[in-house]
This record gives C-alpha cells, sequence and structure tokens, in this order.
C-alpha cells in the first residue's frame, strides 16, 4: 500500500517512515528540506534495508503535487510538512499562516482531486491552550496563544469542515504532546537548527559541551518541584502511534483527535535527574524567569488512543533520555 508521507524527512517523519517501511508499506516522501536534510532519509533506508520514493519539493506547489498524485498510487496521505517553532511564529506569522494552512489546503485539494481521502494530521496539544487541569482529554475546550498553536487550531477546524462537507474523507488528528529521543540505532533523532527551543535537544547539547548550562525556565510553578511538567513521549513510540492511526482509517470513515501522549508528566528537574542517571553526565543549569505563553504542567489523558487505535506509549523516561543522548553522540554536529 502506497503512503504519501509530507515532511517525512523531518523528526517525526524520518521515524514514522521507518516504523512503515518495516510494516511493509510502500513510502513516498515530499519535502522541501526547509528544517532536514536529505540524510535523514538515506538513513531510513539504511535502518530498514528498503527503498522509499523521495520528492524534493514543497507541498504550497500544487503542480508538483498533481504529479505525484498521478504518478502513485496513494491511498493515504500522513501530513507532517508545516513550521513548528513557536517563537519563531510570533515573529513571521505570515510565513507560518501560509506555510501550514495553505500548504494543508493544496493538499486536500490535491487529495481530493484524486479520490484520495484518507489522512493522518499532525496537531499537538499546544490547540488545548491554556487548560484549566490534567490529565487532558480530547473533549477538552481548544484555543490556542500564538500563530503556531493557530495553524494548528484553524487546521483542525478546516479539516472538520471538509469532513462535513463529504463524508467519505477518513480523517485522523493526532494531537502529540512532547516527542523526544531518537530510533534505537542511534542514526536518526532531532537535529536542530541554532539554538535548540525544546528541552532535550538543549540537554543534549550541554551534556555533548556544546553549550555550557540549561536554563531552566521558572521555579515557582504550582508543580512539586516547581519546574514545568510535561508529557515526554518516545518518538518512536509516536512513530507507532501513526501506524495504528493510519490503521485505523482504512477501515472507516470519519474525523477524531486523539491524544499522543503517556499520560505521565515529569518536570523539567525530574527530566535533568533522568538524564543525568541515564548517561552518567552532569548538566549545570540555573533557574530563570518563566518564558512567556509557559504553563505549569501539560499531561495527557491517552485513554482514547488506547481503547480505539490499540496503542499505547510502551517506552519510559530513562529509554527517551539514553535513545536521546546515543543520537547526539554518534552525530555532535547533527545529520
Ligand atoms: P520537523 O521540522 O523536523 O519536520 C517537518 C518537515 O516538514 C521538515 O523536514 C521540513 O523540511 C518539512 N517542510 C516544512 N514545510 C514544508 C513544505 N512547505 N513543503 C515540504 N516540506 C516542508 O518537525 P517535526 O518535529 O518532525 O514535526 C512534524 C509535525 O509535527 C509538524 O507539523 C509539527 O508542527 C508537528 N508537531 C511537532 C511537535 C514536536 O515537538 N516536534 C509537537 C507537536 C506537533
Ligand atoms: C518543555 C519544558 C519549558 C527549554 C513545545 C511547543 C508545543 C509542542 C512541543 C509543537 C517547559 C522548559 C525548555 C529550555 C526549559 N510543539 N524548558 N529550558 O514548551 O512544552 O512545547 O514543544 O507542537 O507546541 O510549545 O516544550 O521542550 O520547549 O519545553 O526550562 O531551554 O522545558 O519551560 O516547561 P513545550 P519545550
Amino acid at each position: 500500500m502506497e503512503i504519501l508521507v509530507t515532511g517525512g524527512a523531518g523528526y517525526i517523519g524520518s521515524h514514522t517512515c521507518v516504523e512503515l517501511l518495516n510494516s511493509g508499506y510502500d513510502v513516498i516522501v515530499v519535502d522541501n528540506f526547509s528544517n532536514s536534510k536529505p540524510e535523514s532519509l538515506r538513513r531510513v533506508e539504511e535502518i530498514t534495508g528498503k527503498h522509499l520514493k523521495f520528492y524534493e519539493s514543497d507541498i504550497l506547489d500544487k503542480a508538483i503535487l498533481e504529479k505525484i498524485f498521478s504518478e502513485n498510487n496513494i491511498e493515504a496521505v500522513i501530513h507532517f510538512a508545516g513550521f513548528k517553532a513557536v517563537g519563531e511564529s510570533i515573529k513571521t506569522p505570515i510565513l507560518y499562516y501560509h506555510n501550514n494552512i495553505t500548504g494543508t489546503l493544496i493538499l486536500c485539494t490535491e487529495m481530493k482531486k484524486h479520490n484520495v481521502k484518507r489522512l493522518v494530521f499532525s496537531s499537538s496539544a499546544t490547540v488545548y491552550g491554556m487548560p484549566k487541569s490534567v490529565p487532558i482529554s480530547e473533549y477538552f475546550p481548544l484555543s490556542a496563544t500564538n500563530p503556531y498553536g493557530r495553524t494548528k487550531l484553524m487546521i483542525e477546524t478546516i479539516l472538520q469542515d471538509m469532513y462535513s462537507s463529504d463524508k467519505e474523507w477518513s480523517i485522523a488528528i493526532l494531537r502529540y504532546f512532547n516527542p523526544i529521543g531518537a530510533h534505537q540505532s542511534g542514526r536518526i533523532g532531532e537535529d536542530p537548527n541554532g539554538i535548540p527551543n525544546n528541552l532535550m535537544p538543549f540537554i543534549t547539547q550541554v551534556a555533548v559541551g556544546k553549550r555550557d548550562k540549561l536554563n531552566i525556565f521558572g521555579g515557582n510553578y504550582a508543580t512539586h518541584d516547581g519546574t514545568g511538567v510535561r508529557d515526554y513521549i518516545h518518538v518512536v513510540d509516536l512513530a507507532k502511534g501513526h501506524l495504528s492511526a493510519l490503521e485505523k482509517i482504512m477501515k472507516t470513515s470519519g474525523i477524531e483527535p486523539y491524544n499522543l501522549g503517556t499520560g505521565v508528566g515529569y518536570s523539567v528537574l525530574d527530566l535533568v535527574k533522568n538524564f543525568e542517571k541515564a548517561t552518567n553526565k552532569k548538566i549545570p543549569y540555573v533557574i530563570t524567569a518563566p518564558r512567556l505563553g509557559d504553563i505549569a504542567k501539560c499531561y495527557a489523558n491517552p485513554i482514547k488512543a488506547k481503547t480505539i487505535l490499540k496503542w499505547s506509549a510502551q517506552k519510559n523516561i530513562q529509554d527517551m533520555c539514553i535513545d536521546a543522548w546515543r543520537f547526539q553522540v554518534n552525530n555532535p554536529n547533527g545529520y
């Protein structure tokens, strides 16, 4: 079965391509390398010993998408392509709205035209805005606090409207919590440009000596140790969640959101301690002012994915730390 993976060279996309190829799917990737390198796809082939088809293209390019759908027998699309940096989205909102929303509109237009109506979409726990309580269930009210989050929220609405107008669509909206870690081989992982925005890549760069210390954003939150609590999920577990969602949408029509998280929250200090234990590396840190827009606690109620998709996260926080560190050590300067 041929699956089109947009943004397949990126962090989550590359891990998902590995799982798809290992499960016998034929994988077609479209990526413009705006935030990734061709090397990640070469390594996906190396890990799996299988070939994938690849188009170096922008999903904003309608003509290329037309060609991709005409040349292949695509049955479903997993849509990762998009920009994801919250701070950058505040500085360049038009770029974010255009790439994420226009990109999705062009993709869906071409899908409909070619009668491909099965879609797995990368959403985010960011659509819960400032949740009133934790754990967070799918029926919690949705809101967004920055342009990036609004792109995800708007796309979710667009997909809902699309389904309302044509009940043949079958769509899984996957709301990821905090993906970290890397493939066990140490060959693919997270390779951020410049100074990492996210916690785990910052920690691994401190551990490898690229940065002198971690700045912990806020030490007075209403959490067990005052630092922010998140639901960290191993990227390989997350990738497997896409296969479960794919199996589900192949069998039914409809549109459903699913939280992909572990259901367990760890604070920044918990993660630092677990990383130190897993790697025997000391992480120097200072506690600084909270980051604007951050919340105290965010973790999933993952029951819906467990019940309906028959998926749940298997790897623990130590696995996440060991695997993130292995990728950093093996690739000190990224790909
Ligand atoms: P990533 O940046 O590593 O991957 C995105 C990929 O899409 C990159 O390879 C990039 O080159 C490509 N891309 C971007 N715009 C494109 C375009 N117009 N045409 C073709 N390719 C394009 O990001 P990721 O961490 O793998 O995230 C994948 C998806 O999951 C994104 O939609 C992101 O918003 C979402 N998400 C990520 C996280 C996270 O913490 N990593 C959390 C929740 C949701
Ligand atoms: C985790 C915790 C920080 C960096 C972001 C996006 C979200 C989703 C996932 C895409 C927080 C603290 C961080 C640092 C720190 N992405 N921290 N020092 O903010 O939960 O979620 O990525 O959809 O939309 O907002 O993840 O890794 O940035 O932060 O103390 O240098 O680590 O304050 O408590 P976040 P994160």
